[in-house]
């Protein structure tokens, strides 16, 4: 075909929870970070990945397994991450070269022998060139942020398998923490507290819909419940049940702390010249955590700044990440 040419660039946002790839700008692929591999006789199939995957958690036979490739933020299996690499790359195979250019937007506190090994499944997967990004910068940029500059700026990333804070200026980062305190977290105290409580068993899928639907942090936040399905840990027997937003509240609240606790530590490291730039910016709040009803406030009562909540938490690393992959020439490689 004339005048057309398979684009040879990827963006990967390699989330714990959610995987967004996209090309030219544009998302192709937008799912949960699941595959299910069907094993038979030492041979692995794909049988699903994302969405589809998902929803066959907990419900698997034994040659059926859903395996997430990260997990609290870190590279859980080199097997599994070279299938869901590759799986993701074949999806493009109509829109991309057969050898793409592959940029993954990582989190910070990746390990350099999780580093390499998600490099070599990569290539393995039909990669010409891995590229790493770390997520602090690929959420700046996908905010709107320019990293360039010598201001100070301040963001949280709030995920699923990780919190991560950043303070950046000049391109670079100037001082950062995180913890594994995130979403993933808060659904299992969620799970945690209706055990301990109410003695019901719900999985980490209930929970998290628990959690999108009602939770609430904001001080005067009035009191809602929702129905759920959960198993009677005395006697077995399936039930249905509701649970309230206080509920929800206590059982989460100490999962917040931890991340505010992990926020302040990073502010009291900001270099005084710096202060003033986020004094007066504020902190720009972003990831799917972002979304938590009351997070924003809290974090203000707490921190006596201004926050900001990004217009589009759950898109930014990936926008960002395609927008850094596009200022990298393809001749300087980067691995
Ligand atoms: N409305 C909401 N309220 C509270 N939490 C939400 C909401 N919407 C999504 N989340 C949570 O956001 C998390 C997913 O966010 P995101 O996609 O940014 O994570 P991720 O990039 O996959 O994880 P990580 O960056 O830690 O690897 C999940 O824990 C999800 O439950
Ligand atoms: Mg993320």
């Amino acid at each position: 075909m004339v005048g057309w040419q398979k684009s040879t660039d990827i963006a990967v946002d390699l989330g714990t929870a959610n995987t967004i790839v996209s090309v030219d700008g544009e998302v192709i692929f937008n799912g949960p970070s699941c595959i299910a591999i069907e094993r038979h006789y030492g041979s692995d199939k794909v049988v699903a990945i994302g969405k589809r995957a998902k929803v066959m958690r907990g419900r698997t036979h034994s040659n059926l397994e859903v395996i997430n490739p990260l997990s609290n933020g870190a590279i859980s299996d080199f097997e599994v991450t070279k299938i869901f690499m590759a799986t993701l790359i074949s999806i493009l195979s109509n829109r991309v070269s057969s050898h793409p250019r592959v940029g993954i937007s990582i989190p910070q506190n990746l390990t350099q022998v999780e580093r390499n090994s998600l490099y070599e499944a990569t290539l393995l997967a039909g990669a010409k060139e891995v590229i790493f990004i770390e997520d602090p910068f690929s959420a700046a940029v996908g905010t709107g942020m320019d990293i360039n500059t010598s201001r100070g700026k301040m963001i949280v990333d709030c995920g699923s398998g990780l919190t991560e804070v950043s303070i950046i200026s000049l391109g670079g980062m100037v001082t950062s923490s995180c913890t594994k305190v995130a979403g993933d977290a808060l659904d299992c105290a969620i799970v945690d507290y209706v055990k301990r409580q109410k003695n019901l068993l719900i999985s980490k899928d209930c929970a998290e819909g628990i959690k999108i639907q009602i939770a609430d942090i904001s001080q005067n936040a009035p009191n809602t419940n929702c129905c759920v399905y959960g198993k009677d840990l005395l006697n077995g027997l399936p039930v249905g049940f509701e649970i309230s937003s206080t509920d929800v509240r206590a059982a989460i609240m100490p999962c917040v702390q931890k991340i505010h606790a992990t926020i302040l530590e990073v502010i009291s490291s900001i270099p005084p010249q710096i202060v003033p730039d986020i004094l007066e910016d504020g902190v720009i709040i972003t990831g799917g955590g972002a979304l938590m009803r009351g997070f924003r406030e809290y974090l203000e009562d707490k921190l006596k700044m201004s926050i900001h909540v990004s217009p589009d938490p759950l898109h930014d690393i990936s926008k960002g990440a395609m927008e850094i992959l596009k200022q990298i020439p393809h001749s300087s490689f980067i691995g």
